[in-house]
């Protein structure tokens, strides 16, 4: 992923398809998903708090046509391999269905719902979001095969219910314990805007990404990770710990991210483990720079967003720990940059990708110097494109 990376064209996907099922190209059906970033609000969205993701203009498409028979086929432009299963199958994770398994994830937790389909269906994705960088590629996965399904079957499937259908199927068929964040943003973006999610309620307001002259640009360390060979599963649990601990010592509350941070100073004692202590702090003082961040947008403030940014990185490096050296150098060499406001980094964290909100006629020579600086650090380069806003899984063809 860079910025001279050639994207597929989805407009190619029906004959794609075609060549690869046989058939008619107007029967296919072309469904896009995007990639989201998170503009501030990191590993809160498990803790009740609120956070600031817009989806943006990198798709998945997802081309599908039902069959006559029960038959369920998977193929991927890029990835080799084709998986074939019925749609009377018991769905179960196995580690050698690769890519499958997210969607064999989706079809799992339609079951538990009770949802049944009455023939089997085909489908060929490709996809331009780059796969473990951060951006939420997964979700892209589970959501746009979600909707994709829903819409095809007429089972009528909210959004929200997208959201919660990918959620579910990491936890039960994937094993990673993550919040809400990503499959929301994905199933309810709006371009030129981003969304401020209350992840304790699911209440969500879209705030207008009025940018002026700025513009976020993404930055992949292209160090892959998985979530699941991550430390994401034992970050929260630790969150989990503190708060039983504040709970058990008589503080009232349902989640980290209803304390403010004047009452976090008052009852931090309690919880005595330094690294535990960190961990609840970075919540408390994230959650409350998401509120701040917003109010910066909705006034017109950029340079406060930025040294929000900036502030978020910093937390997320000393006191949540998940940041390491490849974001590290990314978000810090970013902010010395002339025309640069803010960097941090967004998602997981563990690798994956930064952002920096960068003056328009800065990007390139901004570009330049950052992956000069990292390319020294890390000893390869990094990736980099200037993002747009764009709309939540929708039908594209
Ligand atoms: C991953 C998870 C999200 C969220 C972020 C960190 O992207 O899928 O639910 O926890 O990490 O903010």
């Amino acid at each position: 992923m860079g910025l001279t990376d050639k994207e597929y064209d989805y407009w190619e996907l029906p004959a794609a398809f075609v060549k690869m099922y046989g058939g008619n190209k107007e029967d296919v059906r072309v469904y896009a998903s995007p990639a989201r970033i998170n503009i501030i609000g990191e590993h809160i969205d498990y803790n009740g708090g609120k956070v600031f993701p817009a989806s943006i203009d990198r798709y998945l498409y997802v081309a599908i046509r039902k069959r006559a028979d029960s038959k369920i086929i998977y193929n991927d432009v890029r990835f080799p391999g084709t998986y074939e299963f019925d749609i009377n199958d018991n769905f179960a994770y196995d580690k050698k269905n690769d890519y499958a398994n997210y969607l064999n994830g989706i079809l799992s937790q339609l079951k538990e719902k009770g949802y049944s389909l009455p023939c089997g269906f085909e489908i060929l994705m490709v996809s331009n979001v780059p796969a473990g960088g951060g951006i939420s590629s997964s979700s892209a996965l589970e959501c746009g095969f979600a909707y994709a399904v829903s819409d095809t079957f007429n089972l009528n499937i909210d959004r929200v219910e997208i959201a919660k259908l990918g959620q579910m199927s990491e936890h039960n068929f994937m094993g990673v314990n993550c919040g809400i964040m990503d499959q929301f943003i994905i199933a309810t973006g709006k371009k030129n805007t981003a969304e401020m999610l209350d992840c304790a309620t699911l209440d969500y307001e879209y705030a207008p990404l009025d940018l002026g002259d700025y513009r976020f640009v993404v930055m992949n360390t292209n160090k892959v990770r998985k979530l699941s060979d991550s430390k994401y599963n034992e970050r929260r649990s630790q969150c989990e710990q503190a708060l039983k601990i504040l709970q058990n010592n008589g503080v009232k509350i349902n989640a980290l991210c209803e304390l403010s941070s004047e009452k976090w100073e008052e009852v931090k004692h309690f919880v005595s483990d330094e690294v535990l202590q960190k961990r609840a702090k970075h919540c408390v003082y994230e959650n409350e720079r998401v509120l701040n961040a917003v109010k910066a947008l909705k006034t017109g403030d950029l340079s406060e967003l930025g040294r929000l940014l900036n502030a978020s990185h910093k937390s997320l490096k000393e006191d949540y720990e998940v940041t390491g050296i490849e974001l590290d150098t990314l978000a810090e060499t970013s902010q010395k940059q002339e025309g640069c406001l803010g960097s941090r980094m967004t998602g997981a964290g563990f690798g994956g990708c930064a952002i920096a909100l960068v003056r328009n006629d800065k990007v390139e020579p901004f570009i330049e110097n950052v992956q000069k600086e990292y390319t020294k650090k890390a000893g390869y380069c990094a990736g980099f494109f200037a993002c747009e806003t764009g709309d939540g899984v929708f039908r594209i063809l």
